[in-house]
């Protein structure tokens, strides 16, 4: 039986975060041991809120960069550019006259911008359109992604099953969105969630002075030293619970809730857990940084494997649709 598909994406929209980390990429890295993967970098979606083309040139090297050192194997997995397989853009025109804009209008990537009073473009109105023909473009079982993206990917699987209906035959594969509930969703320094639309993150590859004044940063309450605590309600620790086994999480929270430590101390803690795991992955991207070729050759092989499969599946769709007059 031929492997099942994993798919996502992450737009290149900023410098990737822990969120973004233990949300998607990790969990990512894991399917390719049991799925045949499929990964890219959402640079279409990213132009609905980005309009500097050096910043983000440099975003989509930052985020494919980050696949690499934390251990996507290009052996394995088709890494590439969104844009490097135009297919998508047809489907979405396709997927996009067989949607009602009433669901768009629930879509929480339009809500966002809408409370952030960001312009809508035609863009971020049609967001979960695009989104679904980077999965359904691809016949992707599973979508490894945050919380935040369920509603998304729920999206998807809907337009694929309405398709299915309308033109009586499997055409798409329906997609399951795949959440760590473990992890769903990381908090940022200020204890909303880690985006990078709200300028609260930890950042993958700072030097480590760098990343201990960012973790300094967390926000607690202002409980003092001696007073008892509770783990918890507590953004330090929700992100320690990431980088530590079970054990160390429990005599953590033991001290939490003995009173006698301060924020400080398990600030410290959380420091030298994260710094620690990120040392191997930090050297890794300095020397992918450094050789830029070999991280376009592999986006390049990425995207002739990921266009062969794109290809099957358009010529399934106009046939479908009437598009192709071959029947
Ligand atoms: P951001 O919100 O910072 O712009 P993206 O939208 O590019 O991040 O997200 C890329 C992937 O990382 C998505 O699968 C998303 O669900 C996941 N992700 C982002 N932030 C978090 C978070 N704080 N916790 C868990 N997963 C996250
Ligand atoms: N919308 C996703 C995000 O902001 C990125 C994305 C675009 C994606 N297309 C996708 C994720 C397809 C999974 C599958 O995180």
């Amino acid at each position: 039986m031929p492997l099942r598909r994993a798919l996502t994406g992450i737009q290149p929209s900023g410098v990737p975060h822990i969120g973004n980390l233990k949300g998607m990429i990790e969990p990512a890295v894991q399917l390719q041991e049991t799925h045949e993967p499929f990964y890219f970098i959402a640079s279409y979606h990213a132009l609905t809120t980005t309009k500097d083309p050096q910043l983000l040139r440099e975003y989509q090297l930052e985020a494919a960069t980050s696949f690499l050192a934390f251990g996507l194997d290009p052996g394995v997995a088709a890494l590439f550019l969104q844009q490097d397989v135009p297919e998508v853009c047809e489907l979405s025109w396709i997927l996009a006259c067989h949607v009602n804009t009433g669901v768009l209008e629930r879509a929480h990537a339009y809500k966002a911008a809408r409370d952030l009073g960001r312009e809508i473009n035609l863009g971020t109105f049609s967001y979960p359109v695009l989104m679904a023909a980077d999965i359904l473009l691809y016949d992707s079982h599973a979508v490894p992604v945050g919380k935040d993206q369920k509603q998304h990917v729920e999206m998807a699987r809907d337009m694929a099953a309405g398709f299915n209906h309308r033109y009586g035959a499997d055409i798409f594969v329906l997609p399951e969105p795949l959440i760590r509930e473990e992890v769903a969703t990381v908090p940022g320094l200020d204890g909303r969630k880690m985006s990078k639309s709200y300028g609260n993150t930890i950042p993958l590859f700072l030097p480590p002075k760098k990343l201990r004044k960012l973790v300094m940063k967390v926000t607690t309450d202002s409980k003092g030293v001696d007073e008892p605590k509770d783990p918890e309600a507590c953004n330090v620790f929700a992100l320690y619970k990431l980088f530590a086994d079970e054990a160390d999480q429990e005599a953590l929270a033991g001290r939490y809730r003995a009173g006698g430590m301060g924020y400080g101390h398990a600030k410290q803690e959380l420091f030298e857990r994260m710094d620690a795991f990120l040392e191997g992955p930090r050297a890794r991207y300095s020397e992918l940084q450094a050789e830029p070729d070999r991280v376009d050759a592999v986006l390049a092989q990425g995207a002739a494997k990921a266009r062969r499969v794109a290809r099957s599946t358009i010529e399934r769709v106009r046939s479908a649709t009437g598009l192709s007059l071959a029947r």
